[in-house]
């Protein structure tokens, strides 16, 4: 059985991060007592640490499938909004010369949403769990750096590979990060996201593909890979 080494309190920020990942019944739960007492209580002690933890190992294997294609040994990997980095400790697994940049923001809001910020005002990461959980999962601490969106200059330096599962566009708006991509990327980088506008980026990289559709869940986004600013 594979699985990942996964701490209550981290497996807590999982299902934040990954709401499908909650039980029908937590989610239930959410329904009668609301997103405060949810997010603060239900979702840290009504869960099974090892059950959450094969499950997210799952999705980030099924996430890591749809993106194998664009990846490489040596590949130096941007990752925006990485949530517990359950990814990258997969593309570690898989693609050992590889080095990452993770960009994220280390506090958890009061009442989850869910839904599309445009205030840019909601997070669910702590970097101490996040060190934690990338160094118990064997990436080795010369091979990553986590950054701090709200804190640090974000790294002046090309990636080949840059991803934002369900944050960037999804969560909050692309324009907050247009800038600092086209300055990230060089022609071949992969920018790879979701979003429910998929016509949109064609007016703003010369190639768009989608790769993944999602039409069970309520927002029915695409994962698409982008190439090349106009
Ligand atoms: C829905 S979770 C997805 C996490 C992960 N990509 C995954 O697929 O499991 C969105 C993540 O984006 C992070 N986030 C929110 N605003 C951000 C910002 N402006 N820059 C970077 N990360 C952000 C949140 O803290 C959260 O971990």
């Amino acid at each position: 059985m594979q699985s990942f080494v996964l701490s209550r309190d981290a497996a807590h920020l999982v299902i934040l991060q990954r709401i499908e990942l909650a039980s029908p019944r937590l989610k239930k739960i959410r329904k009668l007592f609301g997103r405060y007492l949810f997010s603060r209580i239900f979702s840290k002690y009504l869960i099974n640490p090892k059950v959450i933890s094969y499950n997210y190992y799952n999705v980030m294997k099924n996430e890591f499938l749809t993106i194998k294609e664009f990846l490489n040994d040596n590949n130096k990997f941007l990752s925006i909004g990485s949530g517990m980095g359950g990814l990258e400790v997969i593309i570690n697994n898989n693609f050992k010369e590889s080095s990452f940049t993770m960009i994220e923001r280390n506090f958890v809001s009061k009442k989850i949403r869910y839904g599309w910020d445009n205030k840019n005002s909601e997070a669910y990461n702590n970097f101490k769990l996040l060190e934690e959980f990338l160094q118990k999962n064997k990436i080795d601490q010369k091979k990553y750096e986590i950054i701090d969106y709200d804190k640090q200059k974000l790294p002046p330096r090309k990636f080949d590979v840059i991803t934002s599962l369900y944050s960037l566009d999804f969560h909050y708006d692309f324009e907050i990060y247009r800038g600092y991509l086209s300055q990230s990327s060089n022609k071949n980088t992969a920018i790879i996201f979701d979003t429910i506008r998929p016509q949109f980026f064609k007016n703003i990289f010369k190639f768009v593909e989608i790769i993944k559709e999602d039409n069970n869940t309520l927002h029915k986004s695409k994962r698409i890979v982008c190439r090349e600013f106009i």
